[in-house]
């Protein structure tokens, strides 16, 4: 049990003396505190010292670390052992994003091997598609693409195309690439009149292939393709249909040919694969060079993690924070707050990467654990945020941590006016983070008298700033939060790498199509029987 290490009730006997102290007073007792608890490496910088944080808290936490063994966890992860111990498998995605010569072989199998080659044949599909070699039922070229995936298939590929737009740059065919996720079809419905059938390709993303969302997306984006071009269903799947997939026989079965598919493996979990063929969306949007240095960005980080002491790690760091927060300083929420309206998909992507790996009360001897794991987190660009949910971070009643995430330069060759507005998002984010942290005594004293406008602060806040977004650095962004998440796992005892909790609304989704269509069923509950005779009430007067 985690929470009976030694250092663990170090911690807890640690927070009762720092519950009392408020940020400002660390602040006023010790001048250079950024400089004592900013920590950077290579295009990242990391300032944790908005945080409620001494060092004997970052010395007692590291201690935490190395009781629950981080380092041969990280051995573990790396080397492809079944850290997924509940599907008996490894999660390597830190494989995907191997330089073309590094090796590396897992139980007799070539992995670095088998990862190039499939990065060499999305690049040969890439190539396809971006040179009009890859032409719709007419002989047309490809001007749209579609991403039908959801979850991992789908939040990876649309932040990161969103993120990086600008690198769709002059030398790369322009494609428009959208993305369809949700399973009413309501993005579809959208899309599809302002598509062009015979110049549209769809990428149907799913690891396992059996996703009803998924499925039902591209079988509507199917029959639309063939009402559209009365042409057969064999040559609709073969000009319009790529599969991105670790199933290739459902795949098939489906329709994809085996020349459209694309595969990945059991051990790259979906959470964790825009690394992967996966990532096919963001290749055709910013080149494949640009993928690759995504790719080459997370190595880095990967490196960082895997080789750095742990003082100066930067996802270490980045969890044991949180961790403290969590279970030490009773913070139970997490918002994260990009200025940068090129990272507004981000908030979501972690949100499944955080809450899908960590939202477990099970530990790994498959006992129930009495500690707090992950926290609700939510986010928004942070400028925009201001105008919503602030009011609660700065007056509410619950203490929430914040991660700012920034960069530090941008438009460096467009209108003067534009920088300004990077100014002034920069001096935004800066402002807010300040606020929250020594509250009211930036009021003021006029201001400080009425109770309404009185700004407790003390809320803790992580400030991740980069030199400047690129691909590599997005790669090493997003690199740097899965291994804080696989670090808080440690701590935790719990494993990240599986996500049991939604199979269950899966199946239940299933049997309730049936009680949908008679309007109830003797075995369900008032509500759900009251809510389907409602639907079906209500469908009835419609269809008659
Ligand atoms: O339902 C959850 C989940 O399994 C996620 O873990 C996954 O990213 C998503 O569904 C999509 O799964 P697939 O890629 O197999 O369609």
């Amino acid at each position: 049990m985690a929470s009976s290490i030694k250092a663990w009730v170090g911690l807890q006997s640690h927070a009762e003396e720092m519950q009392a102290i408020h940020l400002k007073n660390l602040f006023d007792s010790n001048e250079d505190r950024f400089g004592t608890f900013s920590f950077s490496f290579s295009h990242y910088l990391l300032d944790l010292s908005k945080q409620r944080i001494t060092d004997e808290t970052l010395s007692k936490l590291l201690l935490l670390a190395d009781q629950q063994g981080l380092e041969a966890w990280i051995s573990k992860l790396f080397n492809g052992e079944k850290v997924n111990y509940s599907e008996q498998r490894a999660a390597l995605h830190t494989a995907l994003r191997l330089p073309e010569d590094a090796p590396l072989r897992v139980e007799g199998q070539d992995v670095a091997h088998d990862v190039q080659a499939s990065l060499l044949k999305m690049h040969g599909l890439v190539e396809q598609i971006q040179q009009a070699q890859w032409r719709g039922f007419d002989g047309s070229p490809i001007r749209s693409v579609v991403n039908i995936g959801v979850g991992g298939s789908n939040l990876g590929p649309l932040m990161a195309c969103a993120a990086l737009e600008q690198y769709a740059g002059a030398d790369i065919r322009h494609l428009d690439v959208h993305f369809v996720s949700s399973m009413d079809g309501s993005e579809l419905e959208k899309l599809l009149p302002s598509l062009d059938p015979s110049t549209t390709l769809f990428i149907v993303a799913s690891k396992s292939f059996a996703t009803v969302d998924t499925l039902a997306n591209a079988n509507t984006a199917r029959q639309w393709l063939l009402t559209a071009s009365h042409q057969s269903i064999d040559l609709i799947n073969q000009h319009h249909f790529i599969a991105v997939t670790a199933r290739p026989d459902q795949a098939l079965t489906w329709g994809v040919p085996e020349k459209n598919q694309l595969l990945l493996w059991d051990w790259v979990g979906g959470r964790y694969s825009l690394w992967s063929v996966v990532g096919l969306p963001i290749a055709l949007k910013i080149g494949m060079q640009n993928f690759r240095e995504m790719l080459a960005g997370a190595h880095a980080m990967d490196e960082h993690f895997r080789c750095t002491p742990f003082e100066k790690n930067l996802p270490v760091l980045l969890a044991l924070i949180s961790v403290w927060n969590i279970n030490f300083l009773n913070i139970h929420a997490h918002a994260i707050l990009p200025y940068d309206g090129r990272l507004a998909q981000l908030p979501a992507y972690l949100e499944q990467l955080e809450m899908e790996s960590n939202g477990k009360s099970i530990n790994r001897q498959g006992d129930r654990i009495e500690y707090r794991t992950c926290p609700v987190l939510w986010g928004q660009v942070g400028s925009s945020a201001q105008h919503a949910f602030y009011q609660l971070l700065h007056q509410g009643t619950e203490p929430v941590m914040c991660d700012f995430i920034a960069s530090a330069t941008r438009y460096e060759s467009e209108a003067p006016q534009l920088k300004q507005q990077h100014q002034l998002s920069l001096a935004n984010c800066l402002a807010q983070s300040r606020l929250l942290a020594v509250g009211d005594s930036l009021s003021d004293s006029k201001e400080q008298g009425s109770n309404y406008k009185h700004y407790d602060g003390n809320q803790p806040s992580t400030t991740i700033m980069l030199d400047t977004l690129t691909p590599e650095t997005l790669g090493g962004l997003i690199a740097m939060y899965e291994h804080k998440v696989f670090v808080q796992s440690v701590i935790w005892d719990i494993n990240p790498f599986d996500q049991w909790g939604v199979e269950q609304g899966k199946k239940a989704a299933s049997s309730l199509l049936t009680a949908l269509k008679n309007g109830g069923n003797d075995d369900l509950d008032s509500s759900t029987n009251g809510l389907l005779r409602y639907v079906k009430d209500w469908q009835q007067r419609t269809e008659s």
